[in-house]
């Protein structure tokens, strides 16, 4: 592949930025194995073999990964779009480098926080979001009023939220009151309506104060991950997270 193709990959800005960096003398290439960090080179159509080359930017060895996955904590306040006339986003988080790659993986309300996925995989989102796929969500939500235990089976087993379709069989538990006192349900949902969780507690008499995911698939929100802050995944949360979406090799 092109050398400029695999600095792109790999998260180093658009094919114009990566041009740039390599006539700044910034990217260096040498055969795997070889001593580092290798000669620096200045044609950014190089072809090059990942497997057999080791490039290295500034003198750092490059891994190379065809795909970026970020992970950010979203906070409350900001909006789930790549760009808004009127709101702050959620790209205002994402390293500049990122942003013109990357697309949020559904929605998080304006003042729900939590477990936001933004990859560059337009496959992967359109499979994660997909009803057949079912993949779970974990929402951690701070209500007006305590739920009775009919409510809470009727959350598990489908609650009319006004659009034609009961909602799908779910699991609803509630945990400790909140530092206030306020009663906090945790609710595992295989799909994503709009304002969903909203609804879900409207419709057993409750009203969500506050709301954060918790979960998507088999990504968990980092506790160590503050609001507002955003890191790639591990190769071991991509493995699961590819798995979870069918999409590991030979899939
Ligand atoms: N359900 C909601 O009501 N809001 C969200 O942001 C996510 C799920």
């Amino acid at each position: 592949m092109r050398l400029d193709k695999f600095l792109c990959d790999c998260g180093f800005g658009t094919r114009k930025e990566v041009r740039e960096l390599i006539k700044k003398g910034g990217v260096q290439v040498c055969g795997a194995g070889e001593g580092q960090p290798g000669k620096a080179v200045s044609d950014p159509g190089m072809q090059i073999d990942p497997e057999k080359v080791q490039v290295s930017v500034n003198g750092e060895r490059i891994r190379y990964r065809e795909h970026l996955y970020l992970l950010l904590h979203k906070p409350a306040g900001v909006v789930t779009a790549s760009s808004d006339k009127r709101e702050r986003t959620v790209m205002e988080f994402v390293p500049p480098e990122a942003a013109h790659r990357v697309q949020p993986v559904g929605r998080l309300d304006k003042d729900t926080e939590g477990l936001l996925l933004l990859p560059d995989d337009g496959e992967l989102s359109h499979r994660l979001l997909s009803p057949k796929r079912h993949v779970e969500k974990l929402y951690e939500a701070h209500l007006s009023k305590d739920l009775t235990r009919e409510a809470l089976e009727r959350l598990e087993n489908g609650v009319d939220i006004g659009d034609g379709e009961p909602t799908l069989p779910a699991k609803a538990e509630m945990g400790p009151a909140d530092a206030q006192g306020r009663p906090v349900l945790y609710l595992t949902l295989h799909e994503g309506r709009f304002h969903q969780v909203k609804r879900m507690a409207e419709a057993v008499g409750s009203e969500v104060l506050y709301l954060k995911r918790l979960r998507m698939g088999p990504l968990s929100l980092p506790e160590d991950l503050a609001p507002g802050a955003c890191r790639e995944l591990t190769p071991e949360e991509e493995d699961a997270l590819r798995s979870a979406a069918g999409l590991r090799e030979g899939e």
